[in-house]
């Protein structure tokens, strides 16, 4: 199973911190902050992470690359732990495909449709952090108990901020799990159907991708995934897995960025 990790975003909200720099190699404690995400699809059961990059963002792809030079340098000067550090983050087991132009997150991740291959995938979008790694693994429980069905993350969120994300209908059918009927994105606070909205952890079936070929821009203009998850319902079941606040780190705006930072430093 495959883990898809969209990144082709232009970063707008950092710039000019990321004029030169892509956002997803903003530093979080002691490392971009895409390395957590790739750490969390690698121990979530995915067997290989699909960065969908964009051709200029080439330092992602050094990040990951082994360095034996440096490792050498490292260990002659006796600095071990930063020379483990450097060979564990170049054998991560990461690939890419591209994304040549931005066309909506539903279109980032059919980019990556001849990775996923008929298998249901992962999805996991890199402005949330979960240093836990425990989202995806309880999400592929919901699935298993479920034949194997769609299921994403949802977090509550206040009435007004709602028409940022996008949003769920359906209904609780345990603790923290709904059975989803309906999503929209971006919705005006007033047409949304509730206040549980799309976190950026999915677990999707690979009809998905086909469902996403020759999709429709809904809003905003961009293709979106929402879309096609709604989409989806017409044919198969789906299920929300709602979380708390405190199972994720946001590092989307730069105050968010800046709290997680102090909150995962303040953990260690
Ligand atoms: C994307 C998704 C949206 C989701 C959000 C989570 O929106 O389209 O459904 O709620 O991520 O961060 P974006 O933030 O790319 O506009």
């Amino acid at each position: 199973m495959k883990a898809l990790i969209p990144a082709a975003g232009l970063g707008t909200r950092f710039l000019p911190a990321t004029k030169a720099l892509p956002k997803e190699m903003l530093l979080v404690v002691d490392r971009p902050a895409i390395q957590y995400v790739v750490e969390e699809g690698l121990a979530s059961g995915a067997d290989e992470v699909v960065i969908i990059n964009s051709r200029d963002k080439k330092v992602i792809e050094e990040h990951f690359s082994p360095a034996p030079a440096l490792v050498e340098t490292l260990r002659q000067k006796e600095k071990h732990a930063f020379a483990d550090a450097v060979e564990y983050a170049g054998n991560l087991n990461v690939s890419y495909v591209y994304q040549d132009e931005a066309l909506g997150l539903g279109h980032a991740v059919r980019c990556a449709h001849e990775k996923t291959l008929g298998e249901p995938f992962f999805v996991l979008l890199g402005d949330v952090l979960v240093p836990e790694n425990n989202m995806l693994s309880r999400m592929k429980e919901i699935s298993d108990a479920h034949a194997g069905a769609s299921v994403i993350a949802v977090l509550p969120v206040a009435e007004e901020e709602v028409s940022r994300f996008g949003v769920i209908d359906g209904v609780a059918i345990g603790e923290d799990v709904w059975k989803v009927s309906r999503l929209v994105e971006k919705p005006a606070r007033e047409d949304a159907p509730s206040n549980l909205t799309v976190f950026g952890r999915y677990l999707l079936s690979p009809r998905v991708m086909e469902l996403l070929e020759g999709a429709k821009p809904g809003a905003g203009g961009e293709i979106q995934l929402t879309d096609a998850l709604d989409a989806l319902l017409q044919e198969e079941e789906m299920y929300a897995l709602v979380i708390k606040p405190t199972d994720g780190f946001d590092t989307g705006t730069i105050e968010s960025w800046l709290e997680t930072n102090n909150a995962l430093y303040a953990r260690r």
